[in-house]
């Protein structure tokens, strides 16, 4: 018969890969919580046009990208592509505005794009995410770019931080107008999907991978031309405050990311170790935002990571705790295996009881490839053996033996 496959773009992760997983998402969650940040779990699936109305409709993401189908009552919903929109529409939703004037949420779960998979992109993939409402400081902006860097530090995970701003709504305005000016000249040289961009999302055209666009871009106005004071000042704060704490930075004027709602300051985390892929955590501030979805005027910012893509540059993984493995000698001493095994697990050692009938040699080779520091032999007495030293003690009753545990691990 033939065999059911998984889906394209999707994956199982299990193994080495899962241990990897749980412990990124651990260290985020611990970083989170020093910085006082609250959890929130959201919905996979959402109206339709909340994603139009925030992720923009002339990205990439929603145009393209997008799991997008009918429900049996009839509604669009789609599969959620980037948690940002979720979480300000649960903001608004739940009048978290009206609980405090500044709301730290940080998720972390899977978001869904049809892109073409390769090494560290996928079609279901994960985030791990935080979004700060209610703070304009650039003091806001420094803390958000430190946290992801304490996040990536703590992982041991190298990259470069490039940093850009957007300017306020009308600086970007009056910069897309002269961009679009200059790359309407230039129409012919563009590549195809640019000069769609030129109508639909002129920024987009500043990171195309395309060498002929690249080369034009170069020539192409920057943002900085057209900041007003108070964005030019707002960035050298920012920049002023990263410094303080450390956290080194390259400025990128072509930086301006894939999703509409940006404005100031924009970053990313970058490696060149995984290939195209490279951006590993990105964000930025969306003061426009909460307002556009139907909230107060409320400033926000906020990032998320890729968890495959940091697992493909996770080197260290912390070790397992030693491993105790039971083996009762013979079916009679079942019971007493049983007992041995739970008595272990409560005393908090990682236990495993061997169930598998059969010689005492197949049990003990079980009990090597299972990477056990000690076996425990149960038979009318317990015996403890040392895997790495090999020694061997018998004790009177498996009380005696745990205290012996106790001290050695
Ligand atoms: P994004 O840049 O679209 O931003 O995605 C953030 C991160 O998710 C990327 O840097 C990457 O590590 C990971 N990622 C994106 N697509 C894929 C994929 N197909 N396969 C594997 N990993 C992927 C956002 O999603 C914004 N919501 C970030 C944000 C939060 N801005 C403000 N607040």
């Amino acid at each position: 018969m033939s065999k059911v496959k998984k889906v394209r773009g999707f994956q199982d992760i299990y193994g080495e890969n899962a241990k990897k997983y749980r412990y990124i998402s651990d260290v985020a969650r611990k970083i989170f919580e020093n910085y006082n940040f609250e959890e929130i779990i959201l919905p996979y699936v959402e109206d339709i046009s909340l994603f139009k109305r925030s992720v923009g409709e002339a990205t990439d993401i929603v145009q393209k990208e997008m799991y997008v189908f009918t429900d049996r009552g009839g509604r669009e919903i789609a599969l959620r592509p980037e948690g940002t929109a979720s979480t300000v529409r649960a903001y608004i939703e739940e009048k978290m505005y009206a609980q405090s004037s500044i709301k730290k949420l940080f998720y972390e779960g899977a978001m869904f794009r049809y892109e073409r998979p390769q090494a560290g992109r996928y079609r279901q993939f994960h985030q791990i995410g935080a979004e700060i409402f209610g703070v304009s400081s650039p003091l806001a902006d420094a803390e958000l770019i430190k946290m992801v860097s304490d996040i990536l530090n703590t992982l041991e995970i190298p990259t470069r931080l490039e940093i850009n701003t957007l300017g306020n709504f009308e600086d970007r305005k009056n910069y897309i107008k002269a961009l679009k000016e200059f790359l309407e000249e230039r129409k012919q040289h563009l590549c195809e999907t640019c000069n769609i961009r030129i109508e639909t999302n002129p920024l987009r055209v500043l990171d195309c991978k395309v060498e002929t666009c690249k080369d034009i871009t170069k020539e192409a106005p920057l943002i900085t031309e057209f900041l007003s004071d108070e964005s030019l000042e707002r960035y050298e704060r920012i920049k002023e405050y990263l410094k303080a704490l450390n956290v080194e930075f390259i400025e990128n004027p072509c930086l301006v990311r894939g999703l509409d709602y940006y404005t100031h300051t924009v970053f990313e985390f970058i490696t060149d170790k995984i290939g195209a892929q490279g951006t590993v955590a990105a964000g930025g501030r969306y003061d426009k935002l909460v307002e556009q979805l139907g909230g107060p005027p409320t400033p926000a910012l906020g990032f998320a990571a890729g968890i495959e893509r940091l697992m493909l540059l996770l080197e260290k993984l912390p070790e397992d705790r030693p491993l105790i493995v039971v083996i009762p000698i013979t079916e009679e001493h079942n019971i007493e295996g049983i007992l041995t095994a739970d008595l272990l697990r409560s005393n908090k050692f990682r236990t495993e009881l061997i169930m598998k009938e059969g010689s005492l040699k197949s049990k003990m080779k079980l009990a090597n490839k299972l990477g056990a520091s000690y076996v425990v032999f149960v038979s009318d007495k317990c015996e403890l053996k040392d895997m790495t030293t090999g020694a061997q003690e018998v004790f009177e009753n498996i009380e005696d033996l745990i205290e012996v545990l106790k001290v050695r691990l």
